[in-house]
């Protein structure tokens, strides 16, 4: 049985990269990383139904389901995806410019340029976002654009640009809120390890310093890093995403030193006395076990998928089951983790936030075997298990289980057109984006305390390995004029947002 679609397998074949979507997490067993063996193991069709743990069905009350005075509603991007100019002003090169660059790495041979072209279009897009009356817009700052190689001298042209966005968004009264690092780590730093090397983490810190410093004003959340986990196990582990390491032993110094980066960028902000609040962006997903027997190894999946970042950054320990020769683990040394922690990281890893950033996209299934196995329909993104109970699950699940957790955000949220050409008649987006803010509001309602939602994403846009034929917008970008189209989901999310409240379908 094959993991994904055929489609998928047909596209991923011809960009002669693996058929194993990002999503898709070591789970072999057995020590071996051979992407190969991903791809034949997952069930399809006949993926056993849904497990009594999995959230059962609800049913959204009839009349609109209002959010809190106050819930930001916004819309997020981030800067290799949108921006374009890889050249422009003095850019450095980061790690996804010279992966693109290299043939079989992403779809069609996309590259991040043009882009959605916002490096030249930023204000056509903030008079969009103002349009569609946006509260909120998320997006990341391009570490080489600041600081091209990573380290030392700062290009000022590049700081500039991200001060000419922060003040024309406060203009048109959209709250700016910055990532600092959404995967475009300059390349010289690759040359000396990446993320698999320690000094990753202080010059990520000194980076973030001066970005802090040049837009203190900045009234929505900072989010250190976006995604460790994908970042880590993608990036380090499966190669399917820049810089395209595949050793499982970096992959999890990768996870460690990120977190340091994240702790270290922490200190930094509160050194700098930002009054502003800052916090990580954590990719979650709910792990059901399927089948019989299935227990243990989801309980294993769910520290690889959840508890081995929530728990360092949250309580300021690693979880002891993620890492091992067990069914659902990362198939790793634990020694390996144990030698990359040095006393007091652990402290820093876990500095006190200000807010929590959850991105939701979906859930998974494990068998006992510590396989991914398909619960629920996927979208065109074939990692992609659609089940909008799975949000409020795991909202309801951080509050229960870090009782120390501060506020939540959800900075994304979203679906993939089903056609790579895009369309601006996306009925599916509008059901999608309608059922996890109806979780939103019901987890809202049940007490949890979440202060903002940021669609994914305000524009088509560079999907990472998948070029430009994954379109996540809720805008349509033609790539060839850049002309910009609101989809239907914009409409009915410029109306959610001016209601402040999710209509019933
Ligand atoms: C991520 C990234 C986004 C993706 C989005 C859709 O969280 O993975 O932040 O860059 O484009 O998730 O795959």
């Amino acid at each position: 049985m094959r993991i994904v679609p055929d489609r998928t397998v047909r596209r991923t074949t011809s960009a002669s990269a693996s058929p194993v979507s990002r999503r898709d997490v070591l789970r072999l067993g057995g020590g071996a990383l051979a992407l190969g063996a991903l791809a034949a193991c997952t069930p399809g069709s006949d993926a056993p139904s849904p497990v009594a743990s999995a959230t059962p069905t609800w049913t959204p009350p009839a009349a609109p389901m209002r959010l809190p005075d106050g819930f930001v509603l916004g819309a997020a991007t981030s800067a290799f995806q949108v921006e374009g100019s890889t050249t422009s002003d003095g850019r450095g090169t980061s790690i996804w410019d010279t992966f693109a660059a290299q043939p079989g790495h992403v779809r069609g041979g996309a590259t991040g340029d043009p882009a959605a072209d916002h490096y030249r279009r930023w204000e056509q897009d903030v008079d969009l976002m103002a349009e569609l009356g946006l509260d909120g817009y998320r997006f990341s700052v391009a570490w080489p654009r600041v600081q091209p190689t990573g380290s030392g001298s700062v290009n000022q042209a590049g700081v500039d640009f991200y001060r000419r966005l922060v003040d024309r968004l406060l203009e048109r009264g959209i709250e700016p809120a910055v990532t600092l690092y959404h995967w475009d780590l300059p390349q010289p730093l690759q040359d000396r390890g990446g993320w698999a090397a320690r000094d990753t983490a202080s010059r990520f810190a000194d980076y973030a310093a001066i970005v802090v410093d040049a837009l203190p004003d900045v009234t929505g959340p900072w989010l250190t890093i976006n995604e460790p986990k994908t970042t880590a196990y993608v990036g380090y582990g499966s190669g399917y995403h820049a810089p395209g390491v595949s050793d499982v032993d970096q992959m999890v110094a990768a996870v460690h030193d990120q977190l340091l980066g994240h702790g270290l960028a922490v200190q930094a902000f509160r050194a700098s006395g930002a009054t502003g609040r800052i916090g990580i962006a954590l990719n979650l997903q709910p792990v059901y076990p399927a089948g019989a027997g299935a227990h243990d190894a989801a309980v294993r999946a769910d520290a690889v998928e959840n508890r081995l970042f929530l728990d360092p950054v949250l309580v300021g320990a690693y979880p002891d089951d993620a890492i091992g020769d067990l069914p659902g683990q990362i198939p790793a040394d634990p020694a390996v983790l144990d030698a990359l922690v040095r006393d007091g990281d652990l402290a820093t890893v876990s500095e006190p936030l200000d807010v929590l950033a959850i991105q939701y996209y979906g859930v998974t299934g494990v068998d006992s075997s510590g396989q991914n196995v398909r619960l629920y329909p996927t979208s065109d993104a074939p990692w992609q298990q659609v089940h909008p109970e799975g949000l409020y699950e795991t909202l309801v699940r951080v509050r229960d289980d870090y009782p120390g957790a501060p506020p939540l955000v959800i900075t994304e949220n979203g679906i993939p057109d089903r056609t790579p050409e895009g369309t601006t008649d996306d009925a599916e987006r509008v059901a999608f984006l309608r059922a996890h803010l109806q979780q939103v509001a019901r987890a809202v309602g049940d007490g949890v305390d979440v202060r903002a939602y940021y669609a994914w994403s305000l524009l088509d846009n560079f999907e990472w390995a998948e070029g430009l034929d994954q379109r996540w917008g809720l805008v349509h970008v033609d790539f060839e004029t850049q002309e910009r189209t609101p989809k239907s989901s914009a409409r009915w999310y410029a109306d959610v947002v001016a209601q402040h409240a999710v209509p019933p379908a």
